[in-house]
């Protein structure tokens, strides 16, 4: 299972780069206006700066809505670093803009995905990942791990590469329920990474250790 953390916080990225469990990034618009990152320029280069920070994929978010205008800020997107995926909204030229960018050996990531059959078009179309957002559903009263099972029976049934990237995650339980259904990748806040080391017999257990290594000592 690949761990992306979902964030445009350099200092977030670096901590979990340096734990070397880190697979990659997703961001958007929101998370970039988050960190105070504002214009077009600005948000390209610290598209680069993630990249420069991390070994593997950056995903990069489309503002367009419209087919022509996905096509020409995902290709200058993926023009910044080897790294970037273009992530388009999961919309009717969304799916056209992914198939234009697969034909053309462009990573993809559609994103805003949070039904079966949304999924079903993401990988018709070529998709690299796609993005059902489990805690948004579950703040809706929808089961958010219901939709990462059923889309994983849909791609094995026929064999689709698309990688299902759990997104939205909120916490630890997310990540563990999500790895035993199977999800390829799932993104979250450094805390649902970090939360995965905490456990008190681990605390307790190194204290006796070290308490015991210093009475011999
Ligand atoms: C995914 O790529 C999105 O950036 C993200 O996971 C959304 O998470 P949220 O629902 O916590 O905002």
């Amino acid at each position: 299972m690949k761990f992306f953390i979902d964030t445009a916080n350099l200092e977030q990225i670096k901590e979990a780069q340096d734990m070397g469990i880190l697979d990659g990034v997703t961001t958007n618009p929101s998370l970039m206006a988050k960190e105070g990152i504002t214009g077009t320029d600005n948000i390209m280069k610290h598209y680069v700066n993630i990249c420069n920070l991390v070994d593997g994929d950056v995903s990069a978010e489309v503002i367009a809505t419209d087919f022509d205008g996905m096509v020409r800020e995902g290709e200058a997107l993926a023009e910044l670093h080897d790294q970037i995926v273009v992530k388009l909204p999961m919309i009717k030229d969304g799916v056209k803009a992914c198939k234009y960018f697969s034909d053309k050996g462009i990573k993809t990531n559609m994103t805003l995905v949070f039904s079966a059959g949304q999924a079903l078009l993401a990988a018709k179309a070529g998709a690299t990942y796609v993005s059902p957002f489990i805690g948004r559903l579950d703040d809706i009263s929808t089961d958010g791990l219901n939709l990462i099972a059923e889309i994983r029976m849909i791609y094995d049934n026929y064999g689709f590469e698309t990688e299902i990237l759990a997104a939205s995650v909120r916490h630890t339980m997310h990540v563990i329920d999500c790895a035993k259904l199977g999800a390829d990748v799932m993104t979250g806040p450094l805390s649902s990474i970090t939360g995965l080391l905490n456990h008190p017999l681990t605390d307790i257990g190194l204290e006796k250790f070290l308490a015991d290594y210093k009475k011999g000592n």
